[in-house]
């Protein structure tokens, strides 16, 4: 039910959402401090952005953290990234404050350095058995790449015999997100419309929203508004 005019309907929240968290640079360039620093605030608005949700009973949130097209940054900017989504995983228990959050990484791995490897695998099994949100973190994530990844063991198994014919959920099934839902609610911040590699197969009926907001100052009043957009909106999934 609906509390009054401006407030989201808890029964209707979207039971996906997924943010492209984009405009630290430009955040801190308006403040005249380094690309660091906004990265810095992104990552502390990305804690709150995940508490909200939790509170809201949203069931799977997925974020954009770094695509395999950000490795063109300079070599200061990625180790940056890199420091402080290691320091995210580390802290990742602490920081949810013994919230039910499971959280899992989707992307290459093999690129990234062993820290983080060995810390993801860690934080994942910590929290496998969590069950209220899935907090999904796109970490060195390009969708093209997903999905060549996923035809190269198409034809694998169907070298050993293992398929005989290709559809759908064969491919969705080798996918990173195989047993995750599609996305409902697509979010982009600071204000850019377009989806840039971001789970390309997975958004092809979920609902767009962009944001003038650059990330660091996207806050949980900006994602109810976001909800409401949402909540107003008819899917359709191509019938009438
Ligand atoms: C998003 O902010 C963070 C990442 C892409 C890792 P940007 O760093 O892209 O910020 P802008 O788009 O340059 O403002
Ligand atoms: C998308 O943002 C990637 C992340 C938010 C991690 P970018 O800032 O890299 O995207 P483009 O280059 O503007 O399309
Ligand atoms: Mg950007």
């Amino acid at each position: 039910m609906r509390n009054s005019k401006i407030d989201i309907d808890r029964e209707t929240i979207p039971n996906h959402i997924a943010i492209i968290m984009d405009g630290n640079g430009r955040w801190a360039k308006k403040r005249g401090l380094s690309r660091s620093m906004g990265h810095r605030e992104g990552s502390k608005n990305l804690r709150k952005i995940v508490e909200a949700c939790y509170n809201m009973g949203v069931r799977y949130l997925t974020v954009y953290a770094f695509s395999t097209e950000n490795w063109a940054r300079p070599k200061a900017e990625v180790d940056e990234l890199m420091r402080l989504l290691l320091d995210y995983l580390r802290n990742a228990e602490k920081e949810l404050k013994g919230k039910d959050v499971r959280i899992r990484v989707i992307g290459e791995k093999y690129p990234l350095s062993k820290e983080i490897v060995n810390e993801i695998e860690r934080v994942e099994n910590a929290t496998k058995n969590r069950k209220t949100l899935d907090f999904i973190i796109a970490l060195n994530y390009g969708g093209r790449q997903e999905i060549v990844n996923a035809v190269s063991r198409i034809l694998e198994d169907a070298k050993e015999g293992k398929l005989i014919e290709v559809n759908e959920s064969e491919i969705s099934r080798r996918l990173y997100t195989s047993e995750i839902p599609d996305p409902d609610l697509l979010i982009r911040t600071s204000g850019e419309m377009r989806v840039s590699n971001f789970l390309i197969w997975q958004i092809s009926y979920s609902e767009f929203y962009f944001s003038d907001v650059l990330w660091p100052d996207f806050s949980e009043k900006h994602l109810k508004e976001a909800i409401l957009t949402y909540q107003s909106r008819q899917r359709r999934f191509g019938g009438i």
